[in-house]
């Protein structure tokens, strides 16, 4: 198939293009920048060449910033569009380039599909699109509702759009949980979400090292909230089994049915940093942090929300789906985790962006 992937040289996109490469597809890689991406092809995507077009574009413009020519060549040429292209920053301060690239910019996408007579787009949303609730479905979510942060709200609207055109194009939502790396490799090319929380307890236990006498040091989660963890290679076997065997209008959670505790994870982060002085605490005895722990508290402001609550992500649509396919839904154990965690502390299976 003729597929255009939107995001292609982000985390997941790049993981995409390569799985897709393999199964034999021709892409169309959008990219802002085909420098990163060719340094990318360079390496992971050798032998590939002849299957792979660049359009340096733009989600925010019109036509995606591609210029008529180049548009009139795709008219009736593209299969599919995967659509992942976005903004992934849960600060208030962006709250206006968050809207303009996730809302408008999927907003471009369906009216160049429609442009280009390209009949079939799966957006690669967020299982986040829940808000503030602590109960997912695999319909549309009301955007009557609270949500934690801009990003969250684009993307549901964005959502929505795109279940709006559903009486034009084929359209299939997809929404993955938190995704962290590849469940045979531990490799992760992103800094976000997961990566984000790992990254400040390294700085914890540096710090702990350093000290003289007490090493002790508390971080204040709730160690039975469940965070939805799922590997980057099971989203990409999802998303590559959608552009088969789903139909229009469907709305896949890609979640992981048994997410890991914070406890589990913290125990494991212990193990492989050797920083057994490391403590979980509930919230609610906060009150007398020192200023070492109120400042990584702080630095977590934006995870609050999600490290106080387990969200339930239901999966019928997607796990019918993976029949379908011959295939089974996740199931992570420790030991993935434990891989995937260590490739990040340990940069063993880290590839530099
Ligand atoms: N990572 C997660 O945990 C997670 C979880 C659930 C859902 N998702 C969804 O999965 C998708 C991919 O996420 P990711 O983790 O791969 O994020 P990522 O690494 O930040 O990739 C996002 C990509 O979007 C591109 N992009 C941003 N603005 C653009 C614009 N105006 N025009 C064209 N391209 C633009 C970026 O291009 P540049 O390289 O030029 O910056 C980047 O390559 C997103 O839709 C996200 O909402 C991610």
């Amino acid at each position: 198939m003729k597929i255009l992937i939107t995001g292609a040289n982000g985390f997941l996109g790049k993981k995409l293009s390569l799985r897709l490469l393999d199964q034999g597809h021709e892409l169309y890689l959008l990219v802002r920048n085909r420098n990163r991406l060719n340094a990318f092809m360079d390496k992971e995507g050798e032998g590939y060449s002849r299957q792979i077009h660049i359009l340096e574009g733009d989600v925010t413009e019109k036509n995606l910033g591609l210029n008529m020519e180049l548009v009139k060549s795709l008219t009736g040429e593209i299969d599919a569009i995967y659509h992942g292209a976005a903004l992934l920053s849960f600060d208030e301060k962006d709250r206006d380039r968050t809207y303009q690239v996730n809302v408008e910019g999927t907003k471009n996408v369906l009216e160049f599909s429609l442009e280009i007579s390209c009949c079939k787009v799966f957006y690669i949303s967020t299982a986040y699109t829940v808000g503030q609730e602590t109960s997912g479905s695999e319909t549309l979510y009301s955007m009557d509702r609270s949500f934690v942060n801009p990003y969250e709200a684009s993307k549901c609207e964005a959502e929505h759009l795109v279940y709006g055109y559903s009486n034009k194009l084929e359209t299939v939502i997809l929404r993955p949980g938190i995704i962290i790396g590849d469940s045979k490799t531990g490799e992760a090319d992103t800094n976000f979400g997961l990566y984000g929380f790992l990254k400040g307890v390294k700085i914890l236990k540096k710090r702990a090292d350093r000290r003289q006498g007490d090493k002790k040091c508390r971080i204040f989660l709730d160690p039975e909230v469940a965070q939805n963890f799922v590997p980057v290679d099971y989203v990409i076997e999802v998303l590559e089994a959608a552009l088969f065997h789903s139909r229009n209008r469907d709305i896949f959670n890609i979640t992981n049915p048994n997410p890991p505790r914070q406890s589990e994870i913290l125990s494991i982060v212990k193990e492989i940093l050797d920083f057994p002085q490391l403590q979980m605490h509930s919230l609610s005895s906060s009150d007398d942090m020192s200023n070492e722990e109120k400042a990584f508290y702080d630095s977590m402001s934006i995870f609050h929300s999600y490290f106080q609550r387990t969200i339930d992500f239901p999966t019928g649509h997607t796990e019918r789906m993976l029949t379908s396919a011959g295939l089974p839904l996740l199931n992570m154990d420790r030991e993935v985790l434990k891989r995937i965690i260590e490739g990040f502390l340990t940069d063993k299976a880290r590839v530099p962006s």
